[in-house]
């Protein structure tokens, strides 16, 4: 099978179209012919090895896992014997978690893994790039457990995680002000937005608004200085967060009536399932900034490493 393989940490560059064999499922397992994926900051840190903790868990000298992506849509190709819950032929999406490997033409996945029947509505590209942001976003909206009416803030509003943040909180009735770049407001309001602040424009820490959670997703803000802008008993979420930040939000958790929430998230594909109800009922849109072929791996890359990009890129396998 076709498949984008890394064999070294290093720049887009090392990332090359190769042949490799195609996986067989085991008995639990599910064969995806894969036909959309996505490329999110997840690959790009394995990529880089960065930062170099990354390199504990997934090799120390070279990646132990030589074929990234995480998100997927496609079919199902075959099943294992003790399969029950999906039949050849059927349309799915969903995550792969640590396993990655979706940058290919084929993935084999237990049953259980995060995944979902994909929703008629949408395309299979379309389908590929919601996972991410949206099993991202709801991790941390779930934690933060908003209520309708509850004023919330989300920072990086246009981003894969952003754009996800914004549509989940709007669904729980939610009053959401987004965070964005003068040329991402149109997109932020189209989404759902019920306010969009200007950050080139205006500093939200100073406007004298305030917010019951504030969702951070690009990791720009002053953790400190926003605090100010939260309401007594708020909550803040890091989802960027790195350690010292982690640090830092555990300080604040402990000592005062805010509470920080960051961490590394989980889903299962209750979640997928989900996304896939607000999907149909037209309360979760896909953005997608660009699509690439799987051949144009490296150039996709190299894009998404700027930060700019408006929701999701996609790859067509
Ligand atoms: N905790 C976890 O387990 C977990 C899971 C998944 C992802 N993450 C983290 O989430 C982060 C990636 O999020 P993502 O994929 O959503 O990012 P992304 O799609 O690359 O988001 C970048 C967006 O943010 C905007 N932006 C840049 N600077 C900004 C600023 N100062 N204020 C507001 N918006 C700004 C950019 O547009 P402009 O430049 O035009 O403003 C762009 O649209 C990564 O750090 C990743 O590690 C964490």
């Amino acid at each position: 099978m076709k498949a984008a393989v890394y064999l070294e940490y290093g720049p887009p560059e090392v990332l090359q179209v190769k042949h490799v064999k195609k996986p067989t499922p085991q008995k639990n397992e599910i064969l995806l012919r894969i036909k959309a994926t996505a490329v999110n900051s997840g690959d790009l840190r394995l990529r880089k090895a960065d930062p170099f903790a990354v390199r504990f868990i997934f090799g120390l000298i070279k990646p132990k896992i030589n074929i990234l992506g995480t998100v997927f849509s496609g079919e199902v190709e075959s099943v294992g014997e003790d399969v029950k819950h999906f039949n050849v032929g059927d349309f799915v999406f969903g995550h792969t978690d640590m396993s990655f490997g979706a940058y290919a033409e084929y993935k084999c996945l237990p049953e259980n893994a995060s995944i979902a029947l994909k929703p008629a509505t949408i395309s299979y590209t379309e389908a590929a790039v919601i996972p991410f942001g949206g099993v991202t976003a709801l991790h941390f909206i779930k934690k933060a457990k908003i209520k309708p009416g509850q004023k919330v803030l989300v920072v990086g509003a246009s981003g894969a995680v952003g754009s996800a943040a914004v549509q989940l909180a709007k669904s729980l009735g939610a009053e959401v002000t987004g965070v964005c770049s003068t040329s991402n407001m149109a997109l932020v309001k189209s989404i759902g937005a019920d306010k969009v602040i200007d950050y080139t424009k205006e500093d939200f820490t100073l406007n004298g608004e305030t917010y019951d959670v504030i969702f951070d997703t690009v990791k720009t803000i002053s953790v400190s200085q926003s605090l100010k802008s939260l309401n007594k008993n708020g909550k803040m979420i890091l989802s960027a967060a790195g350690m010292s930040e982690m640090l830092h939000g555990l300080l604040i958790s402990m000592t005062s009536n805010k509470k920080v929430i960051t961490g590394v998230i989980s889903h299962t594909a209750a979640d997928i399932n989900l996304l896939k109800e607000l999907i149909e009922t037209g309360k979760f849109k896909p953005v997608i900034d660009r699509t690439y072929p799987l051949e144009q791996i490296a150039e996709a890359h190299a894009y998404v490493e700027k930060g700019h990009k408006r929701g999701n890129v996609a790859m067509e396998i």
